[in-house]
């Protein structure tokens, strides 16, 4: 894709973006939520309807253009060469349905299997997150970029748990925080790992893993984190993909080896 078409996708995205976070805006506080693959992984009907929207604009304006949602997956996503927007209508529905603002949509646009735009709006933050690949990273417009702290002594850490309740999930995310708490300055948990891969952009934080994602949790985030210039991997260490499900992120790339070292890992099976 020449960079005048990808202008012309991201200029698209930034007006949709508008009305999926205006929806997003009318539609919080009064949500009921359905539930998916755990007693707490929610869907709302405001997570169908900014899927609806975004899928049925982007169809009209690029119909060559394949389409990947949260809200609309079905066990594998057919992922290819061609032009693909991979999006998570709502990132952190728990806190939409909370009302605690870390809440977003999350676009990516990826060619040839390489994620060239990632857009995430949070709404409720006022704030828009963007990256094309090769053009550095933004914050409503301004320049953002990691912080270089290389080791977890010094480091405050992102972690999330999500939804999966499984005991084997359960251990392993309570083994790795018991291993790096004693060790580094802190952790947190936003509960959107779109905005959490916005903050460590912003050297906000200096790490984020998280283990059992999927492609639009982080597509569009890893991105924004790669062109702030940090590190994106596979938490084994080997290079970072989308449909793995898993992600390590540093704004040092000493602090990834460090961590991928430290790390217990699980497996799961591909998004693709
Ligand atoms: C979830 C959030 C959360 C992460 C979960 C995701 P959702 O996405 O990104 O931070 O820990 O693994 O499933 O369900 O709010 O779109
Ligand atoms: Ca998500």
């Amino acid at each position: 894709m020449d960079s005048n078409k990808l202008e012309e996708c991201k200029n698209f995205i930034f007006q949709l973006i508008e009305e999926s976070s205006a929806v997003m805006k009318a539609k919080c506080g009064r949500v009921t939520t359905e539930t998916k693959a755990s007693r707490i992984d929610f869907v709302t009907e405001a997570d169908r309807a900014v899927e609806k929207l975004l899928f049925e604009k982007i169809r009209q304006r690029f119909p060559d253009h394949r389409l990947i949602g949260e809200e609309s997956f079905e066990g594998k996503v057919d992922f290819t060469d061609d032009p693909t927007w991979i999006i998570d209508p709502i990132d952190g529905t728990t806190n939409f349905v909370h009302s605690f603002p870390f809440t977003c949509t999350s676009i990516a646009l990826t060619v040839n299997k390489t994620v060239v735009l990632g857009v995430i709006a949070a709404p409720f933050l006022d704030k828009v997150y963007h990256a094309v690949k090769g053009g550095g990273s933004y914050c409503n417009g301004e320049k953002i970029s990691v912080r270089s702290c290389d080791s977890l002594e010094d480091a405050l850490v992102i972690t999330e748990m999500g939804s999966n309740r499984s005991e084997e999930f359960l251990n392993l995310y309570l083994k790795n925080l018991a291993s790096i708490l004693w060790k580094c300055h802190g952790h947190r948990s936003l509960g959107s790992a779109a905005l959490n891969c916005c903050m460590l952009a912003s050297g906000h934080v200096d790490c984020y893993f998280e283990f059992g994602l999927r492609c639009w949790d982080m597509a569009a985030g890893a991105l924004i984190i790669q062109e702030a210039g940090g590190r994106v991997i596979d938490p084994d260490g080997d290079p970072f993909n989308i449909m793995r499900r898993r992600i390590l992120a540093t704004g040092n790339p000493m602090l990834a080896t460090e961590l991928s070292k430290k790390l217990s890992k699980m497996s799961f099976p591909f998004d693709d």
